[in-house]
């Protein structure tokens, strides 16, 4: 296949950038979308200009790293794949392909296609832990009984890979969605309830204070979301921050 590439450069986070547009041939429709952009680089390195800055680890659709906004859509036109999943066959010979960074404030760009994700480690840390008592004393975590609909229910949420897409896909660049997966995959625990309360009312303070905006609830955030994370930990977040509100001495 043969392709125009309108991609976003941008030198740092206080440069302006712009759109550039590359030309790539012979791209066979096996390759994945970062392979694509491997071969672009090495061409442009061959002719002395300087590749394309993007995000990438483990390429195997786990660690969230590959977050490119593709022809309007993060992670690209394929539902439910992360963009080193995105194989060239789900685009067509002759296609003009746009990629940009995920765009929100709170992922202000470090280069290029490269956003700086920090804010959501900063989120973790505001409560997405358990506290276990080390003492000699430690209760073997097999030992305590989940029901097996909550073991479901925080397996599904622990499978937020932190990607953005959620962030990047809202009009209100909102990471309920994210924030929700982090308090659900724990508060639906035995393990994490002795937190439960402080760390709703931190990780949210948290998000609030990193500059995402507010949930409207349109729902882009589930559609776009590589990993299938389901609105309704959106929906037990706003309850848990409730009753952590409201709840005397919590
Ligand atoms: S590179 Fe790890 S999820 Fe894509």
């Amino acid at each position: 296949m043969n392709l125009t590439l309108k991609v976003w450069r941008q030198k740092g986070p206080e440069v302006k950038g712009k759109m550039e547009t590359y030309q790539v041939s012979d791209v066979s429709p096996d390759m994945s979308f970062l392979e694509m952009l491997d071969v672009l680089n090495e061409e442009l390195v061959e002719k002395g200009e300087v590749p394309i800055a993007f995000d990438h680890d483990c390429r195997e659709g786990i660690c969230g790293s590959c977050n490119l906004f593709i022809d309007g859509q993060a992670h690209g036109p394929m539902h439910r794949t992360t963009t080193c999943q995105l194989h060239m066959r789900s685009f067509k010979d002759g296609d003009t392909i746009h990629i940009e960074p995920f765009r929100a404030k709170a992922f202000p760009v470090i280069k290029d296609l490269v956003v700086d994700r920090s804010s959501f480690d900063r989120v973790i840390q505001a409560g997405g832990y358990v506290s276990v008592n080390t003492s000699g004393n430690t209760l073997d975590a097999n030992a305590i009984p989940v029901p097996k609909e909550d073991a479901d229910m925080a397996f599904d949420a622990a499978t937020c890979i932190g990607c953005g897409a959620c962030v990047a896909a809202c009009k209100n660049a909102s990471a309920m969605l994210f924030v929700s997966a982090k308090v659900s995959q724990l508060t639906l625990l035995p393990q994490g309830e002795v937190e439960a309360s402080e760390r709703v009312k931190n990780m949210v303070a948290q998000m609030d204070k990193e500059g995402f905006g507010n949930c409207s609830v349109t729902g882009a955030c589930e559609v776009e979301c590589p990993k299938g994370i389901s609105l309704e930990n959106i929906a037990r977040m706003n309850r848990e921050y409730l009753k952590a509100n409201v709840s005397p001495g919590k």
